[in-house]
């Protein structure tokens, strides 16, 4: 039964998206309410591992580990070197990235690579750091966050991305000095629309700011060209047309991409989310703790594929909010 995870619209899923915490070091403003929410449970890093290998024997070829701040788990390394003995069903190695925060990157980047890490996605929302510490509501943060990012780019992490998440009002004015920092830094800048998975429920389409916009402001700076994408991949992508500096959009309000979706989320307490607006979640850990064996586990996943939602419905009437929100899903 080795077959790789079909859904009923014909989407191919191979992408586990796996959180290991969702505690995190930041309260960015349109992530994390004011005063800290509840925390949930999170699994043995055992219990991860054998959800990981389950998957991949069901056909998944890329793992990428998110949290909350996943570098806060401190069983992580040894938690990347039993992700990097699995091989998948062609009998390749599995590609194993991080999604961070990048505060705690600096010294963790190089024993990440030796562990078996491929790269590093890194979060940062301004390259200024006054309004950086302004928007994850944590002093000093920058300095840190742009340490990683060189260790990630030193180590071999790479390419090493970084993702900002655009928010009208707040930073849209550093668009263009993204650009820059792509350009000087040498990693790849994706900008990110907004969507409404923040705890305070405060997303609304006024905040959102759309691809149309990131691409006519990078031009005034230096026309860009745009580049070929994977079919399953989140973001359109463009470089500078002298050839420096890598760009990204993820417009998943104004260009929905579901589609070619080939994700499948496992949240940090062990429950299976087919889509970052799913209301349903197929409990894996409860499966586990009652004794389940690796062909149950299978079921309950083989299951939850064939249930995946067709799209999301933001911005639509009928929409309905996830039931958590993207600290405790993963991003
Ligand atoms: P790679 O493409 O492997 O480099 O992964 P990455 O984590 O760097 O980027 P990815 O495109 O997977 O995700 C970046 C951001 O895009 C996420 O934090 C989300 O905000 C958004 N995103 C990712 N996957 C989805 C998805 O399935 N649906 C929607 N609506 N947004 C997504
Ligand atoms: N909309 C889009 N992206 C978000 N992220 C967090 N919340 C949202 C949201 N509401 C991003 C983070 C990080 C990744 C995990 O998801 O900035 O890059
Ligand atoms: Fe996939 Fe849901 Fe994201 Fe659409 S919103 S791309 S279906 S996870």
């Amino acid at each position: 039964r080795g077959m790789t995870l079909t859904d009923k619209f014909g989407r191919t899923i191979n992408d586990l998206r796996l959180s290991i915490t969702d505690r995190c070091n930041y309260r960015c403003v349109y992530c994390r309410s004011g005063n800290n929410g509840p925390s949930f449970a999170e699994l043995r890093f055992q219990d991860y591992v054998r959800i990981a290998r389950v998957f991949v024997s069901l056909g998944i070829t890329k793992i990428r580990l998110t949290g909350g701040e996943p570098l806060l788990r401190r069983d992580l390394l040894e938690l990347v070197r039993e992700l990097r003995a699995l091989k998948t069903l062609d009998g390749e190695p599995l590609d194993i990235a991080i999604t961070t925060n990048g505060h705690l990157l600096a010294d963790l980047a190089q024993p990440l690579k030796e562990a078996g890490l491929n790269r590093v996605t890194v979060s940062m929302d301004a390259v200024d750091p006054e309004l950086f510490a302004k928007i994850t509501r944590v002093p000093n943060g920058f300095e840190k966050v742009v340490q990683g990012v060189r260790a990630a780019k030193a180590a071999g992490l790479t390419p090493v991305k970084v993702n900002c998440v655009l928010l009208r009002g707040f930073n849209e004015e550093q668009i263009v000095p993204f650009g820059v920092f792509a350009r000087e830094e040498g990693v790849v800048v994706r900008f990110i629309e907004f969507m409404p998975l923040d705890e305070d429920r405060h997303w609304s389409p006024e905040i959102v700011v759309p691809l149309n916009e990131v691409v006519a402001r990078l031009n005034t700076y230096m026309p860009l060209r745009h580049l070929d994408h994977g079919h399953s991949e989140t973001a359109r992508r463009y470089v500078f047309e002298d050839g420096r500096g890598e760009m990204g959009i993820i417009a998943p309000v104004s260009l929905p991409f579901c589609g070619a979706c080939s994700r499948i989320r496992v949240t940090s307490d062990g429950k299976i989310r087919t889509c970052l607006f799913s209301v349903r979640e197929h409990d894996l850990a409860s499966l586990i703790l009652e004794g389940a064996s690796d062909e149950e586990i299978a079921d309950r996943i083989r299951y939850a594929v064939e249930n995946k939602e067709q799209r999301h419905h933001i911005g639509e009437a009928d929409f309905m909010p996830a039931s958590r929100t993207m600290v405790h899903i993963g991003g």
